[in-house]
């Protein structure tokens, strides 16, 4: 090949949380990587998406060196709310597990993993185009991209596709191994980000005759709210006015008054999935996060699996580079997938309780609401949303 040749240990491709946390964890035990991600820096650091930390993702997060803004930002949240037919009750975490939760954003993870990075970890090629990854089922799989109209190769020992649900690494399975589980839903989130206080100090989980509403936030002076809205809808049609009064309509008329409005800074619809390919390995190349597996953000699980996995991920390569031993590589997917069809389940779940599937008048509607008063009244109930809201061992 005419073209610039590269080498490293593991050639990952994104970076998205995954990439760049399994980058962290591979350098601090002494492991080298290569991140190659399609996008432009600027463009990865202001994603708006997850708000919601597991315990256990901080927990990786400080075992990565990059908890200190997050413990000095990010908001400490003991419980969630809920409401439902006129009703509000609360979910307290900490009571029922021992456990918490901690609103840092997306945006704001990205940005302290890169920091870190930069600052010496190694390399992130930014707008790397046309990723490939080739003999993957061979010891000595390789990375091929253009940068800026060249040609590379990346040597590596091994590949992590962390390149999210649009990326090229799931593809490498053959398809004659790969089974994939989907289920679509018949809706979408609207969500609208602004700088004004939130409508209160924790989470509100919403379900309305005419569709879900969320309450969530990224600081205490930036509010963070999504609706339930149909996948024809064009954002155009949106006006930040009319997003405020269905989220007031939809929250009642006890949160409504402490609804703050102003102008978005974003605005956005997203539909909702449930997906799992498996095998989450192939060869040398491994797969983490949202490139193996989506849930809907009902249960705020996504990044948070994509930090399982990486831990999983991380661990098993440390093994191989420390004590040769590839036990924990062979068994890699399977420990991963364990856990990923637990919050799989959850994340189903918290979706079907909430949201408008049917007519109110039908069976399904009525189950729903019998789900919510159980709920509502039962502390086994309750525990068991708790733990694995706050996220289940790993
Ligand atoms: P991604 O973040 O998708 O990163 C993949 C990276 O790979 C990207 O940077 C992409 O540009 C790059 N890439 C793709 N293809 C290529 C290629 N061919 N070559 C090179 N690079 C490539 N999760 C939670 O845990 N809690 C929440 O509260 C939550 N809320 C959400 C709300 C919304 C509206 C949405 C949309 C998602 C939410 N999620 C939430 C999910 C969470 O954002 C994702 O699960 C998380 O981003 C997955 O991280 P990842 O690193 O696996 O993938
Ligand atoms: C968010 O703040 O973006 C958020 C919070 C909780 C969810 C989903 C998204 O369940």
């Amino acid at each position: 090949m005419a073209g610039v040749r590269e080498r490293t240990q593991v050639g990952i491709i994104g970076a998205g949380p995954g990439g760049l946390l399994l980058a962290r964890l591979l350098k601090i035990h002494g492991v080298d990587s290569v991140i190659l991600e399609a996008r432009t820096r600027d463009y990865v650091e202001s994603r708006i998406r997850a708000g919601v930390l597991e315990q256990g993702t901080v927990s990786l997060l400080e075992e990565a060196g990059v908890a200190d803004r997050l413990h000095r930002e990010g908001l400490v949240h003991d419980g969630v709310e809920i409401a439902a037919d006129g009703r509000r009750f609360r979910i307290d975490f900490r009571d029922l597990t021992g456990k918490t939760v901690t609103v840092y954003g997306q945006t704001e993870v990205t940005k302290d993993l890169i920091a870190a990075r930069l600052a010496g970890d190694g390399a992130i090629v930014w707008e790397a185009a046309d990723v490939t990854p080739h003999d993957v089922d061979s010891d000595r799989p390789r990375l091929t991209y253009r940068l800026a109209g060249r040609e590379h190769e990346l040597q590596c020992d091994f590949i992590a596709g962390c390149d999210g649900y649009h990326g090229v690494s799931r593809n490498c399975v053959p398809s004659f191994l790969r089974q994939e589980f989907e289920r679509v839903y018949p809706f979408g989130w609207l969500g609208i980000l602004a700088d004004v206080p939130p409508c209160s100090d924790e989470l509100i989980y919403a379900r309305h005759e005419d569709g879900f509403a969320l309450a969530s936030m990224r600081s205490r002076t930036r509010s963070r709210y999504y609706i339930q809205c149909s996948l024809d809808d064009d954002i155009a049609e949106w006006s930040d006015e009319r997003i405020w009064a269905e989220l007031k309509r939809r929250f009642g008329p006890e949160v409504a008054p402490h609804i703050v409005t102003g102008p978005s800074i974003e605005k956005s619809i997203a539909p909702l999935r449930s997906f799992v390919s498996t095998p989450m390995q192939h060869g040398r190349l491994f797969l983490a996060g949202d490139s193996a597996h989506i849930v809907p953000p009902t249960g705020a699980k996504g990044l948070n699996l994509a930090a399982s996995d990486v831990h999983y991920l991380c661990r098993a390569l440390v093994a191989h580079y420390r004590r040769g031993d590839d036990r924990l590589l062979g068994s890699y997917g399977e420990t991963a997938l364990a856990r990923v069809w637990k919050a799989e389940r959850f994340s189903w779940w918290m979706t079907s309780m909430l949201h408008k599937f049917h007519d109110e008048a039908s069976f399904e509607a009525q189950m729903q609401r019998a789900e919510l008063a159980y709920l509502a009244d039962s502390r086994a109930a309750q525990t068991a949303l708790a733990e694995n809201y706050v996220g289940l061992p790993f």
